[in-house]
C-alpha cells in the first residue's frame, strides 16, 4: 500500500494500492534545509514513515513524492484503512514532516486521526508496534501535536533535532577530554561507546 494523498482542502479519498512486495520505499526528495529530519541512518521522514506503516501492511509501504498543492492524510472512512501503525503521532509527524520537506503543507492531528476509531487507546507519542530492523525513529517525531496547536511544527521538531545533535557532540567533547586526562593506553579505546 501506499500513503494516501489527497489536494489540499480534500479530506476523503479512495485508496490506492499497488502490487505488493516486501518493501518499504519512498521517493521523495528532501529539500537541503529539512537535513536535520533524516533519522541516524540518513533516512528522510518519508522513508522512516513507510518502514513503520510497512509494520501493518506484511512489510511493504511505499510513501509517494506529493504533487503541487497535495498532502498526505490518515486512514479514510474505509475501515480497513486504519491499523495501530497510522494512528500514532508518530507516523502523523513523520509524514507532516515529509510534507513539510517537499515545500508542501500537513493536516493537522485531529483531522488525521478521525477515522482511527478503533485506535484512540493508542497514547500520543508513542509508537504502540515494534519498531522493525531496518530502521530507527528520529527523537522529534515522538513530539506531542497538542504541545503545538494540535500540529506538527517545523521548528519545534528542528530544535529537538539540533538539541540531539548538540547533546552528542557535548558528549563527544567531554570524552575526549576525559581521554586526555587519563593513561595513554585508553587512548585506543573506540569512541564508538558514546
Ligand atoms: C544541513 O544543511 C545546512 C544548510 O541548510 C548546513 O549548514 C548543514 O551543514 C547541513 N548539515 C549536514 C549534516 O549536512
Ligand atoms: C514517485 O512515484 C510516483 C508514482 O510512480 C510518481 O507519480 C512520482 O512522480 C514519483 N516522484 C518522483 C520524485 O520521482
Ligand atoms: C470495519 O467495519 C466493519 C463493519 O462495521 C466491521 O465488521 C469490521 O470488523 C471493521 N474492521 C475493522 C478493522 O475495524
Ligand atoms: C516553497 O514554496 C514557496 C511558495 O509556497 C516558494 O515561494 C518557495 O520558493 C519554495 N521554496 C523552495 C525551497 O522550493
Ligand atoms: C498498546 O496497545 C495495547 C493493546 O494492543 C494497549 O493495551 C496499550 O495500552 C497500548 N499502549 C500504548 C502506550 O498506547
Ligand atoms: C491554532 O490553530 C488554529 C486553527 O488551525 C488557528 O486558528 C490558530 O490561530 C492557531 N493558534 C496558534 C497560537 O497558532
Amino acid at each position: 500500500m501506499i500513503s494516501i494523498i489527497v489536494p489540499v482542502g480534500v479530506f476523503i479519498a479512495h485508496l490506492l494500492t499497488l502490487p505488493t512486495v516486501q518493501a518499504q520505499t519512498s521517493n521523495v526528495t528532501c529539500l537541503p534545509s529539512f537535513n536535520w529530519s533524516d533519522n541516524s541512518l540518513g533516512q528522510s521522514p518519508c522513508l522512516q514513515a513507510a518502514w513503520l506503516q510497512a509494520e501493518c501492511n506484511d512489510g511493504n509501504w511505499r510513501v509517494n513524492s506529493l504533487p503541487p498543492d497535495y498532502q498526505y492524510i490518515g486512514p479514510t472512512s474505509d475501515n480497513s484503512t486504519e491499523n495501530a501503525c497510522i494512528c500514532t503521532t508518530v507516523v502523523y509527524n513523520l509524514l507532516s514532516a515529509c510534507g513539510a520537506c517537499q515545500n508542501l503543507t500537513w493536516i493537522t492531528w485531529t483531522t488525521w486521526s478521525f477515522y482511527c476509531v478503533d485506535y484512540r487507546y493508542i497514547k500520543e507519542g508513542t509508537y504502540n508496534v515494534t519498531i522493525p530492523y531496518g530502521t530507527s525513529i528520529s527523537a522529534w517525531a515522538f513530539d506531542l501535536p497538542r504541545n503545538h496547536n494540535d500540529t506538527f511544527d517545523i521548528s519545534a521538531a528542528q530544535n529537538i533535532g539540533d538539541l540531539r545533535l548538540q547533546i552528542f557532540l557535548r558528549e563527544q567533547e567531554v570524552y575526549s577530554l576525559q581521554l586526555r586526562h587519563q593513561p595513554p593506553r585508553r587512548l585506543s579505546q573506540p569512541l564508538a561507546a558514546c
